[in-house]
């Protein structure tokens, strides 16, 4: 059996699928071109690829022999779902492990974007720091605020949790209101979360934290209509996926002041990010490394390969996106 794996994995794992399979390796450290992938998906038994990987139906009809997709993410967005559950093909990916190092960076934006880390850094880097000054750099408070989490899933608890630490009120946002997620909080940190509609959340919120997957639900969630709900010295910030927010809308509302900072992390044209965005000084961006901690990227790389290796010896993988919807198809 033949494997195309579209990046060298921290910890060599891409070795250990090349001790049991031929492996075709994009062996260069950027994104495969969509050339390669095409040409060598067409005979291959299984794909471990990226969510910078857009695995959509060309390259699917490409694929005359592909029993599984792999991918190196929690996210799935980059993946045609149903057409490969279509064609019979496991898709796969990496929840768990990545949830607390997400959760970390969350954190890092909110007190990043909420107290001029960045901007106060290159300040004195740039020999401006002449003395104490009452009124350098003044943010907004974090502890005692109240956080609105969009999207109470696995990171969005997680980020819910590292809250009790700051005194801080938490409500959220989610399609439908996470019971089990309360109850876990209420039970193993003793923190009350409430559940809101998504306007009372943005117009309640001091910080808004966005950690809910791509879907059609969520596509362009927050617009400038939703940003004008917030307050004025409200932070947003985006972790999980760029489109959930209108980009051009964003920088609109930081521009007129509609809102006091962003944190993003993730970008509507990835790996794009507006010029427009980038001359402004209220919102603090990183380059997608929500889970770029070695111990993570080293688990997210054992699982992605475990749950290649398990497919593709008919069994049901650690982690699957439509396993058991294939399974049940195949029985009726
Ligand atoms: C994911 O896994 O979906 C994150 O965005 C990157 O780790």
């Amino acid at each position: 059996m033949k494997i195309l794996i579209t990046r060298k994995l921290p910890g060599d794992y891409h070795k250990l699928v090349a001790r049991d399979y031929e492996v075709i390796l994009w062996d260069r450290d950027e994104v495969v071109s969509r050339d390669f992938l095409l040409e060598n998906i067409k005979d291959v038994d299984g794909l471990l690829c990226l969510l910078t990987d857009r695995i959509d139906k060309e390259v699917i009809d490409k694929a005359n022999k592909l029993k599984v997709i792999s991918n190196y993410a929690v996210g799935f967005d980059n993946i045609d779902i149903e057409y490969a559950t279509l064609k019979g093909i496991v898709v796969t990916n990496t929840p768990g492990v990545l949830t607390e190092t997400s959760a970390d960076l969350v954190w890092a934006l909110i007190l990043a974007s909420r107290r001029h880390i960045v901007g106060a850094d290159r300040f004195l880097r740039e020999g401006k720091f002449k003395g104490w000054d009452p009124n350098l750099f003044l943010g907004y408070d974090i502890y005692s605020k109240t956080l609105g989490i969009i999207g109470l899933g696995r990171i969005g608890t997680a980020v819910a949790k590292r809250a009790k630490g700051f005194d801080m009120k938490v409500v959220y946002y989610n399609k439908s209101p996470k019971p089990e997620a309360e109850e876990y909080l209420l039970k193993e940190y003793n923190l009350k979360v409430e559940y809101r509609d998504l306007d009372s959340l943005l117009k309640e919120s001091d910080i808004v934290s966005i950690n809910t997957p791509l879907n059609r639900d969520t596509y362009h969630l927050i617009t400038y209509e939703k940003l004008k709900l917030m307050k004025r010295t409200a932070t947003i910030v985006n972790t999980a996926r760029g489109p959930v927010i209108k980009e051009d809308d964003l920088v609109r509302a930081l521009r007129e002041g509609l809102i006091f900072s962003a944190g993003l992390d993730v970008f509507e044209f990835e790996p794009q990010v507006s010029k427009e965005l980038i001359e402004l000084d209220n919102v603090v961006l990183l380059p997608h490394i929500g889970s770029a901690s070695f111990e993570t990227r080293q688990k997210m790389a054992e699982i992605a390969v475990n749950n290649l290796l398990l497919a593709l010896q008919n069994k049901e993988p650690l982690y699957s996106v439509n396993y058991h919807q294939l399974k049940s198809s195949i029985k009726k």
